[in-house]
């Protein structure tokens, strides 16, 4: 079997507060195959951001990586030093967020922000950025390349200038491209249109995608694999098929069925009564447990370890062969 691509193990994350300490990111492990699509799926507050932007050493204010490695092709992410992370997001990582125009210069046209990404990364030359920076305005959806090379982002919509984004992202052929809630703020069709770009863009290069979404219909639709987080945890992780067919932890079936009840027209994450706070502490028992249908004594004294229940198929649940065998 291939080597993964990016493989996290036992990332602890906290942020130090003028009072209090808030643990966002409690021994989160994943990995990603290459040509894999992974989605990171949770309420909103689970840790999902922050787990990746400790990855990517993007954290902000006080955020802190306390453990853990990430280990991208072999090399510890977690271990570089600024310029050589700097390095290899941007080239060999291609990073999608929810909102473009943070991420976009505002004072420079849009061609030259694609230049650019390549020229930093001395991926190619200036003419032969000028021609590919065409060639992938082009691929990523954005008519009439020429002329809009010489806009400004104001001049885009917010959809077009998330296809700038992506353009960038994968202007230098990343392995790998992290997208973090990349149509959360976008309409519902321009949401179809973005999401079936990336699709069009993985199947031809190959890359291996981190989808991060708080949307469970986004995730079913273009994920191979789902991991579950809750409290800065990850409390399930799953082949899609296995997902669907056999969910094992009380928060996934919690999610899937609060998305049924709403209906298909607006797929987001609902959060079930009882959401937990921001944490001050690292969970030492189920941080589920008060939510829960199935808690016992057990849950709430001692903390359940992912585990494995069937193919590639991963719990953090105490009593997940009795919630399957309810839900079965
Ligand atoms: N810069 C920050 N300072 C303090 N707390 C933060 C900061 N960024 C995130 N957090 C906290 O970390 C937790 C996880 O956040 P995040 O990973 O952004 O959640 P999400 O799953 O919605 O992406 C939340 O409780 C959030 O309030
Ligand atoms: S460990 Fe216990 S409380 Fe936690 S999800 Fe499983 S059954 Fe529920
Ligand atoms: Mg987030």
């Amino acid at each position: 079997m291939a080597e993964d691509l990016l493989t996290v193990e036992n990332l602890y994350t906290q942020f130090e507060r003028t009072d209090d300490t808030v643990y966002a990111v409690n021994g989160v492990s994943f990995s990603v195959a290459p040509g894999e699509t992974l989605g990171i799926v949770g309420e909103s507050g689970s840790g999902k951001s922050v787990s990746l932007l400790s990855v990517l050493g993007l954290l902000r204010g006080t955020g802190r990586v306390m453990s853990g490695t990430a280990k991208f092709m072999g090399t510890n992410l977690l271990k570089l030093r600024r310029r050589q992370l700097e390095d290899i997001r941007g080239r060999d990582i291609g990073v999608v967020f929810q909102d473009p125009m943070s991420s976009l210069n505002p004072t420079m046209r849009i061609g030259d922000q694609i230049m650019e990404a390549m020229l930093t990364h001395q991926y190619t030359n200036r003419k032969g950025a000028f021609a590919r920076t065409l060639d992938l305005l082009e691929e990523v959806g954005i008519p009439e390349p020429k002329t809009r090379f010489r806009n400004y982002p104001h001049e885009f919509s917010g959809g077009m200038r998330q296809r700038v984004m992506i353009a960038m992202a994968i202007a230098c052929e990343p392995q790998l491209l992290i997208a973090d809630e990349p149509t959360t703020a976008l309409d519902v069709t321009v949401q179809m249109q973005i999401l079936s770009l990336l699709q069009k863009l993985r199947d031809k290069r190959r890359m291996s995608i981190v989808m991060i979404t708080h949307d469970f219909g986004v995730a079913t639709n273009f994920c191979d694999r789902i991991i579950v987080m809750y409290a800065g945890k990850v409390m399930e992780s799953a082949s899609l098929d296995e997902f669907l067919k056999r969910p094992a932890h009380p928060y996934t079936i919690g999610l899937k069925a609060s998305i049924i009840e709403v209906g298909h027209r607006d797929k987001e994450l609902r959060p079930i009564p009882g959401m937990a706070d921001t944490l001050n502490e690292v969970p030492q028992s189920c941080p589920y447990a008060a939510r829960c249908r199935f808690a016992q004594d057990r849950c709430r004294q001692e903390l359940p370890e992912l585990r494995h229940v069937g193919a590639n198929h991963y719990v953090a649940c105490h009593r997940a062969e009795e919630v399957m065998a309810d839900v079965g």
